[in-house]
């Protein structure tokens, strides 16, 4: 079979993957635990059903301008004015199906072959994939000595005459960390200055903890024109959990926002009327969801980092925010992708290597599940890794004994 180069050149992604591989094993009838998951299991808010159903139950189901239906931009720009004390207006919005289809869509308006975009590790794996998918190149940041959070120097020695955007994803998906707003503000500052774009992935930014808030790039930016090089990716995914609705959406300047438009069109036409319409219900109806999530997740966290820190040989840095942690297991296995192989073989447990988002040596682990999950699924790769720990356990009804070293 002949394929494209690019289409060979593409990663599969590898956080699918693990939830295909905990669904195959789920089907076989095995006790899996599945700490890999990226999406929280919290029910679809109600106006978003209701809406959803309403829109159905006319028959009246068509192609919707490209930007997307009035409801739903106008919910995104009071959405933004609430949460960003941000003013903008239709010629800045397009709605897209999903916030991955905006950051594809977005590339696709910005980038020329062989542009660069900077991408600090950790990210989320499928920024170098879609830049790759434009004829871009990604160009990763690693933070010496293990840091999550880069520094402008870590950033800055990257530009080049090539670099046409920094992307960064704050609170981070897979770190949980979240960038401090000196950083977010020179970024800001040195983007305007160079004429770089600044994309801010945003798609966590209200799932955050200890009651801290997540700085925004609107927060410092000065340009409020056509020229602005900011640019916002957010959705409705993950904050109102709702990530098989497929909305997501950009927030950028109108000539950018023109450009995207006629990309949009090109590529899906419009995202689906009844999904748009479940998201402004969802933006417009009650929001007591969102925080009863980002409660529930915050405990989690803390449940997490508890058994974590019961165990030895695992560095953790505690997350801000998200429903992801990403501790350093490089004690036990300096390969992170077979650690999640050993882990999903001996101890039924569903983990995403570090490696695929940038950091050797880590897992990633979803705290999105319930506490019976996280505590269980610890408890589990404890077995499986520490010495130290019993060496008999129970997966399901089976009892285990631990005969590797
Ligand atoms: C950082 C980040 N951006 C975007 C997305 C994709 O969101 P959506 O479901 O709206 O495509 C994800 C999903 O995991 C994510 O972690």
């Amino acid at each position: 079979m002949s394929v494209s180069q690019l289409a060979r050149a593409v990663h599969a992604s590898p956080t699918l993957a693990m939830n295909e591989a905990a669904r195959l094993l789920r089907e076989k009838g095995e006790p899996v635990i599945h700490l890999g998951a990226g999406e929280p299991k919290s029910k679809v808010p109600i106006d978003a059903v209701l809406s959803c159903a309403a829109q159905l139950k006319t028959a009246d189901v068509r192609y919707t301008p490209t930007e997307g239906i009035r409801p739903l931009t106008q919910a995104i720009i009071r959405y933004t004015e609430e949460n960003y004390n941000k003013i903008i207006g239709n010629e800045n919005v397009v709605v897209h199906s999903g916030a991955k289809q905006a950051f594809y869509n977005l590339m696709m308006t910005i980038i020329n072959p062989q542009d660069e975009v900077i991408i600090p590790a950790p990210y989320w794996v499928s920024y170098p994939e879609i830049v790759k998918m434009v004829y871009g190149k990604p160009i990763v940041v690693r933070p010496e000595d293990g840091r999550f959070v880069p520094t402008m120097n870590d950033l800055t020695q990257s530009v080049s005459s090539y670099t046409k955007a920094i992307v960064i994803n704050s609170p981070n998906n897979p770190s949980g960390v979240m960038y401090p707003a000196e950083l977010i503000q020179e970024l800001v500052e040195y983007c305007e200055k160079k004429d770089i774009y600044l994309v801010m992935d945003d798609i966590y930014h209200r799932l955050v903890f200890d009651g801290k808030k997540a700085p925004s790039v609107f927060d410092f930016s000065k340009d409020n024109s056509d020229a602005s090089k900011i640019i916002v990716v957010n959705g409705v995914s993950k904050m109102y959990a709702m990530t098989g609705f497929r909305i997501g959406w950009t927030i950028a300047n109108k000539k950018l926002t023109e450009a995207m438009i006629n990309i949009s069109a090109q590529n899906t036409s419009c995202p689906s009327v009844l999904l748009q319409t479940a998201a402004a219900g969802a933006l417009n109806g009650i929001q007591s969801g969102v925080e009863s999530l980002r409660l529930q997740l915050e405990n989690n966290r803390n449940i997490m980092l508890t058994e974590l820190r019961a165990f030895n040989g695992v560095k953790v840095t505690p997350p801000d925010g998200t429903f992801y942690c990403l501790p350093d297991f490089s004690a036990y296995r300096k390969s992170s992708v077979e650690l999640a192989k050993f882990l999903l073989e001996k101890a039924m447990v569903v983990t995403v290597p570090g490696k695929e988002f940038g950091v050797e040596g880590h897992l990633r682990l979803s705290y999105c599940g319930s506490i019976k999950e996280i505590t269980q699924g610890i408890a589990r790769i404890k077995w499986a890794l520490d010495p130290d720990s019993p060496n008999e356990i129970y997966i399901g009804d089976r009892k285990l004994r631990r005969d590797w070293v």
